[in-house]
């Protein structure tokens, strides 16, 4: 050792931008990026959602411009959800051949093929209290009943040409469920990103507002979804999730719970996803909008920080932003 602090031998690394790029560990880059959007079935022109500055709820005609936008910015992947003109006590909405999930997937596969689409699988946009799943009569949680909605939403997205499909819900058994029901329709090339580790989590706040479900929905998910506390069975949820035959696990959200998906990279071989969820991106541009610090420094170094624990995908609304950052070389 020839230097008088051995430092100096880690900060030969970082002298200059080339070497830091040449000995860097972790990289990110766009096809990492998977894009969250937004379909409101009765918009006739695409509306700001007031939550999240800079996110649209599109209207079914302004899809393509924006597609065309994600696409140019080299972006490969969309994650659709849907906002019905109709909400209901059983969700009929969600699973209509001619819904506004279905109809946005036919579109994107026809004008878009070279996208990776994704499909929220999910009850709470159209339930009429906004849960993810259905009640009995007498008010009680109904699980199966829950499936079977879930099983016919999934074969809907499957018939129109979805890639995967994305239960949301942390529903008991959807994966299973869903898989066998697109094996036996015939979708065994469809796959199932799983929210295998979802979090209730109060980050979820702005999303709300973006899937038109704040009038209606309230309580809480916490006899569905996982307590911040929990790491074993966050861990066990993700291994049943894996049986039931994921083909991606997903940790929701990822920031504040990159623990939780670092132990999932160690234990998994399967791919993983990171939802840096609406609460993530409100609070960095609240931040940056009263100039508290830069916002493209702030939103690369979130974006690393999940890289760095392990995601392959990483599902953000700053995907964009992202993708503008890296084409320009701006890191
Ligand atoms: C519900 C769903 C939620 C999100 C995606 N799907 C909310 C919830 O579980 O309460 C949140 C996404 C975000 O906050 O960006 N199925």
């Amino acid at each position: 050792m020839n230097s008088k602090y051995p430092q100096t031998r880690l900060q030969r690394y970082r002298r200059t931008p080339a070497r830091r790029a040449l000995f860097s560990e972790t990289n990110l880059q766009v096809a990492d990026l998977m894009m969250p959007i937004f379909v409101h079935e009765s918009l006739s022109e695409s509306q700001p959602i007031s939550s999240m500055p800079g996110i649209f709820q599109l209207s079914v005609s302004d899809l393509g411009r924006e597609l065309q936008e994600l696409v140019d910015l080299g972006i490969g992947a969309v994650m659709v959800f849907g906002i019905p003109a109709q909400k209901s006590r059983l969700a009929e909405a969600a699973f209509d051949e001619n819904g506004v999930v279905q109809r946005a997937i036919r579109f994107i596969k026809s004008s878009f093929p070279q996208l990776v689409v994704a499909a929220d699988c999910c009850l709470c946009e159209y339930t009429d209290n906004g849960h993810c799943g259905i009640f009995t009569d007498d008010g009680q949680w109904d699980n199966d009943g829950t499936l079977q909605i879930l099983e016919k939403i999934a074969r809907s997205y499957a018939k129109a040409g979805v890639d995967m499909i994305a239960p949301s819900g942390m529903i008991d058994g959807c994966v299973g469920h869903i898989r066998q029901a697109l094996d036996q329709s015939g979708f065994q090339q469809t796959m199932i990103m799983s929210y295998a580790v979802k979090f209730a989590s109060a980050f979820y706040g702005p999303f709300r507002f973006a899937a038109g479900t704040q009038d209606v929905f309230c309580g809480d998910r916490h006899h569905h979804q996982l307590a911040p506390s929990q790491i074993r069975e966050a861990l066990h949820e993700a291994d049943l999730d894996r049986d039931e035959g994921a083909d991606v696990l997903m940790v929701k959200p990822a920031f504040p719970y990159l623990d939780i998906l670092s132990q999932l990279r160690e234990r998994s071989q399967l791919p993983l996803a990171a939802y840096c969820v609406s609460g993530t991106y409100a609070m960095i541009k609240a931040a940056s909008e009263k100039g508290l610090f830069d916002e493209q420094s702030a939103v690369m170094e979130l974006m690393m920080s999940m890289k760095r624990a392990g995601a392959n995908i990483i599902v953000s609304y700053f995907a964009k932003d992202v993708a503008g950052y890296l084409k320009e070389g701006r890191i």
